[in-house]
This record gives C-alpha cells, sequence and structure tokens, in this order.
C-alpha cells in the first residue's frame, strides 16, 4: 500500500461519532468533511439571501458565491462557468434533458443507452420513447470482460441521440466514452454522460470527452445532495429551452410570452440551493485536494487488496469490471442471498449495499437479481477491508450451506 497517503477519517465528524462503523457504501453517497459542512454552515451564517435579485449587499454575497461555485465546478472538469449551470440532482437533470433537447424527435428514431445504466438514465428515455414512439437501444455489457460488448454497429443512420453513464455503478467498470463520442461526432449525434459515479474517481473533461451534456451529483464527490452540476455544450443550451420556468430566468414577461435570458442560468429557475451548491464546490475543491495527497493510487491499491481478497474465497462470486475502474466492487453468493449477506455485515456495523443498484438491466443481462456491493472512498482504511473479509467468512460459516 502507499504510505503517502492517509486516509482523513478525522475529518468526518460522522464516522468520528461513530468510530465502529465501516461505511462501505460511498457510491451511494459520500459521507461529508467537515469544510464541506463548515461551508455550508458558512453560507447560511454569513450570506444567506436570495441571488440575482439582490439589489442589497447580502443578496449580491449571495449571488457571488453561487457564481465562485460556477466556476469551481467548471474547472474541475474543465469547461467554461458559461456552460454550467446548477441543477437539483443527475435524475432531475437528465429528466430535464429528456424532455427539452432541441432534437425534432421521428417514430422511430433511435436513442443509444448501455446496459450498465443506472434507471436515472433510462426512464427519461423511456418515457420520451413513448410519446415519440423511438426505439431505445442497449449497449451490452460483456460478462467476462465487464466492459462494453460491440458498440460500432450500434450507432447508424437512425441513432438521434447517445447517453451513457462514464462508470457503472454496479460493476464500476469505466466506459470508453471518448471513443463513442468519436464515432457519434461524425454523424452529429449529440452525447449525454452520466458521470454520477465517475465524478469522485477519475478526472473528468468534458473537452476530452467530447460531450454535449455531463452530469454529476455533488453527494457522490463528499458534497452535499440537492445539487448536481450540468455542462452543457453552448451548441446545446443556447438552442434548448429551460426544463423548467419562472423567476430569475426571464428578461422581458408580458401577459402572453416571456423573453428568456441569454445565460445559461435560464436552466435555473426559482430559487437555487446555493447553501449546497457553494459547499458542493469547496467539496471539489477538497478533492482536488486529496488527488494531490494522492488518493487515487490509495483507492486503487485498495481495492485491488478487496478483490484479491474476495476472489480467494471460492464461494464468491465477482463481477468483472475490466482494467479502468472506480474503486468499486460488486459480488454474490450462490448459496447465500445478497441481503442476508448485507443484514449480517450490518449487525457488525458494516454498511454495504444490496440489491439491484438502480440497474437492474445490467443484472438482468447477467441473470441475476441482487448483488452485494462495496465502494470504497478516501475515509475507508485497510483495516475496515480486512474486517468486511473477516465477517464474510463469518458469514459463510453461519449462513452458508452445512456440509454433513
Ligand atoms: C450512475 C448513476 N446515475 C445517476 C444516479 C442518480 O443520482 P441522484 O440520485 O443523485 O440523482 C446515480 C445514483 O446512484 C448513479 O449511480
Amino acid at each position: 500500500m502507499t504510505d503517502s497517503y492517509q486516509p482523513p477519517v478525522a475529518e468526518f465528524p460522522l464516522l468520528q461519532q461513530n468510530p465502529q462503523l465501516i461505511y462501505l457504501d460511498s457510491a451511494a453517497t459520500c459521507q461529508v468533511p467537515a469544510a464541506v459542512l463548515n461551508s455550508y454552515q458558512h453560507y447560511f451564517t454569513t450570506s444567506h439571501a436570495n441571488v440575482h435579485r439582490g439589489s442589497h449587499r447580502l443578496g449580491r454575497t449571495a449571488t457571488d458565491m453561487l457564481e465562485r461555485a460556477r466556476g469551481i465546478a467548471a474547472d474541475f472538469i474543465g469547461a467554461q462557468p458559461a456552460d454550467v449551470a446548477f441543477s437539483p440532482s443527475t435524475t432531475a437533470a437528465l429528466n430535464g434533458l429528456a424532455q427539452q433537447l432541441p432534437v425534432n424527435w421521428c417514430a422511430g428514431d433511435e436513442i443509444l443507452l448501455t446496459d450498465a445504466e443506472h434507471h436515472a438514465n433510462i426512464l427519461p428515455w423511456q418515457r420520451l420513447a413513448m410519446q415519440h414512439r423511438l426505439v431505445l437501444r442497449f449497449i451490452p455489457v460483456d460478462p467476462v470482460s465487464g466492459q462494453l460488448g460491440e458498440w460500432q454497429q450500434l450507432i447508424n443512420e437512425r441513432t438521434r441521440l447517445i447517453s451513457v453513464t462514464l462508470a457503472s455503478n454496479i460493476t464500476g467498470a469505466v466506459f470508453p466514452v471518448a471513443d463513442l463520442s468519436d464515432a457519434a461526432r461524425q454523424r452529429e449525434i449529440p452525447v449525454i454522460v452520466d458521470a454520477a459515479q465517475a465524478v469522485a474517481h477519475t478526472r473528468l473533461n468534458v473537452a476530452k470527452l467530447d460531450c454535449d451534456a455531463l452530469v454529476f451529483s455533488g453527494h457522490k464527490a463528499y458534497g452535499l445532495p440537492g445539487c448536481a452540476v450540468l455542462y452543457m455544450h453552448s451548441r446545446l443550451w443556447r438552442r434548448m429551452e429551460p426544463f423548467v420556468v419562472g423567476g430569475g430566468v426571464v428578461s422581458q414577461v408580458s401577459r402572453h410570452e416571456a423573453e428568456l435570458i441569454d445565460s445559461i442560468q435560464r436552466f435555473e429557475a426559482g430559487t437555487p440551493n446555493t447553501g449546497a451548491i457553494s459547499a458542493t464546490a469547496t467539496a471539489l475543491e477538497w478533492l482536488q485536494e486529496q488527488r494531490q495527497l494522492g488518493v487515487s493510487v490509495y483507492l486503487q491499491q485498495l481495492r485491488q487488496q478487496l478483490l484479491s481478497g474476495l476472489q480467494q474465497r471460492s464461494w464468491l462470486q465477482v463481477l468483472p469490471a475490466g482494467d479502468v475502474h472506480t474503486p468499486v466492487v460488486s459480488f454474490y453468493c450462490p448459496d447465500i442471498h445478497a441481503y442476508d449477506l448485507a443484514v449480517w455485515l450490518d449487525e457488525h456495523q458494516i454498511a454495504v449495499r444490496a440489491g439491484h443498484h438502480c440497474a437492474q438491466l445490467l443484472l438482468q443481462s447477467w441473470d441475476l437479481t441482487a448483488v452485494v456491493r462495496i465502494s470504497l472512498a478516501a475515509y475507508t482504511t485497510e483495516k475496515q477491508v480486512q474486517q468486511l473479509l473477516h465477517h464474510l467468512d463469518e458469514a459463510w460459516q453461519m449462513l452458508g450451506p452445512t456440509v454433513e
């Protein structure tokens, strides 16, 4: 293991208050460092007012904080602040995109997804497909390599949109989205990237991904729920109607029509969650610092330890991820239900997630119904991984089949 990175457990108040807890569910939501909580409190104790409206000083301070957060978020993904909007969640942003994309849909047009999508990147397209009689196509995920199967031939003259996750929330596999974008660009097909699982573990760069939109939730990157970062290329957002309309998005309103403002803020109607937004910006800065301290290498080494430990237990089947992955590993035991394993671990203060993880398609395509997912984060320690393996062995002894 790298000796240079020390998991900053002391920076996480929840973990400090629950020293016995082994939290291995960070892919669902990360625990929050004190710096982020302080930033939230700082906003409400020093700067809280409504934004973009106030002619008073406090309103201007709140607006400055929101715009500063936009700059930090844009920097984090290699975008211009003018192309970054805040949304309540990845789910809300994907729904908004699905309903407002400036595409003149015709029956039979195709949308390309993968079998690894989270339901948040399936249901909005299913709804759109019902509205316009579109066809959804899915890139399979290879059950041996864990990587995308043949996708080249799934892009054709009927393909009007590609919307894919950069990393699987079940296996942790990181997919070659830049290659997909490259193929899509040749046919002028817009590409949307769901970066919810990738944000904490890969260096996002919208220019390298060459995507038209990219979204992630702050709470998947040590930030707060209630805030997602939505990048949209100007060629997209300039031609798109806001997802919701109301205050803050218009320059002129008459009784029967309204003129929209000519900036990305038109995707932020209503009062934004400025406290969560500025705290999430602090989280992104915090994460950048951890990267400089070596968190990425640390987590890949820790994942490798976890993986080897799981693979040594022949009674467990580990799902494949391929060579590029986030520190997430899922497995199942043919003889013990995933929920029973999770309950057993929970009894021993180990929080893991069991089930279909809101990505039923992947499990269905691999003939599975439920798996246990272990997801690591900056605060996970080597000792905790060993404790997990130890308690899994106990579970096998207690819950596994009895040998006569
Ligand atoms: C890949 C992926 N996409 C989308 C989402 C939805 O994110 P949120 O619940 O923050 O909207 C998740 C959440 O787990 C996810 O893992």
